[in-house]
């Protein structure tokens, strides 16, 4: 079974170059899968033989990436997306780390991701766990399920998952960079903020809704340090305060940004105290 090196039919095509410009920076910024949560995971999937995964919106490859340290046997991973420079970015990232497991890469939309026809004499392949984490939200969410819900092996789990951004982050340091963001954002504020991801409780009514009722919550408390460099390249890659979105002023935006920011570190690391959530799901037997 192969897949062609092209987006599959269903991809919205004005889409598909969303995170273009922040792919490159996504993985040397982005906060990874805390090992905690990845563990998580990985013990859905211990006692089965040859389990593979599913990881829908797998930007640069997060979730296989703390997942194939978690399980090192974990045999084939399959990651979805519709942004290509995230996933060549995605393959560079996970090539090193797979030992015998075997890598997919599609260019699709999760609402109509479908695994190809086997070939003669092959199986379907059949996802044990379908994970898709701070990605979920600009989803349609039914959709993603219902197809998670047809495409699964009987026995698989789906995780969506998630943490809070800066946007959200409650500090001193990061409501007073919020504060300057909105202050650069003016007039497409409203696009932006309009854009944010939804907070879980509409997540947990989705699946709730869905064959995936049977829902158990884990939340993992994490802390990270944050020089004021990094941040300016984490905000880079995001969807409230990433290049393109300051009309011509995002230059402008880093120098007073980073005045801020060092300021308020004065000398020091900036401490973000927030949570790792995994909505944890499986079917009900009745509803496999
Ligand atoms: C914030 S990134 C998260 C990436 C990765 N899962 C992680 O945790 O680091 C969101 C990713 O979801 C992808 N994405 C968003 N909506 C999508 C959809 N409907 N179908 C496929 N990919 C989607 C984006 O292209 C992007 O790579």
């Amino acid at each position: 079974m192969t897949y062609p090196d092209g987006p599959l039919p269903g991809l919205p095509t004005d889409r598909a170059e969303l995170l273009a410009a922040a792919a490159a920076e996504y993985d040397r910024y982005q906060p990874g899968v805390p090992p905690e949560a990845a563990d998580l995971l990985a013990d859905t999937l211990r006692d089965l033989p040859d389990p593979t995964l599913l990881d829908l919106g797998t930007g640069t490859g997060q979730v296989p990436k703390a997942l194939l340290k978690a399980l090192p046997c974990l045999d084939y991973i399959e990651g979805g997306d519709w942004s290509r420079p995230m996933l060549d970015q995605a393959r560079t990232a996970l090539t090193p780390e797979l030992g015998n497991c075997t890598l997919s890469l599609v260019q699709t939309s999760a609402e109509v991701y479908a695994p190809l026809a086997p070939l003669p004499g092959e199986q379907w392949w059949t996802p044990d766990l379908i994970t898709c984490c701070r990605a979920y939200p600009w989803m349609s969410g039914p959709d993603v399920l219902a197809r998670a819900h047809r495409i699964a092996s009987p026995q698989a789990s789906l995780a969506i998952m998630g943490d809070g951004t800066l946007w959200t982050h409650k500090a001193d340091w990061s409501q007073a960079l919020r504060r300057l963001i909105r202050q650069y954002l003016g007039a497409v504020r409203a696009d932006v903020l309009g854009a944010l991801p939804k907070p879980l409780r509409p997540i947990q009514e989705e699946l709730a809704d869905s064959a995936w009722s049977d829902v158990s919550e884990h939340r993992f408390p994490v802390t990270r340090s944050w020089t004021p460099q990094r941040v300016l390249g984490y905000l880079r890659t995001t969807s409230f305060a990433g290049t393109g979105l300051f009309t011509g002023r995002h230059a402008a935006f880093e120098e007073e940004a980073r005045t801020l920011l060092d300021d308020l570190a004065d000398g020091g690391d900036l401490l973000e105290e927030t949570e790792f959530t995994v909505l944890l799901a499986r079917r009900p037997a009745g509803a496999r």
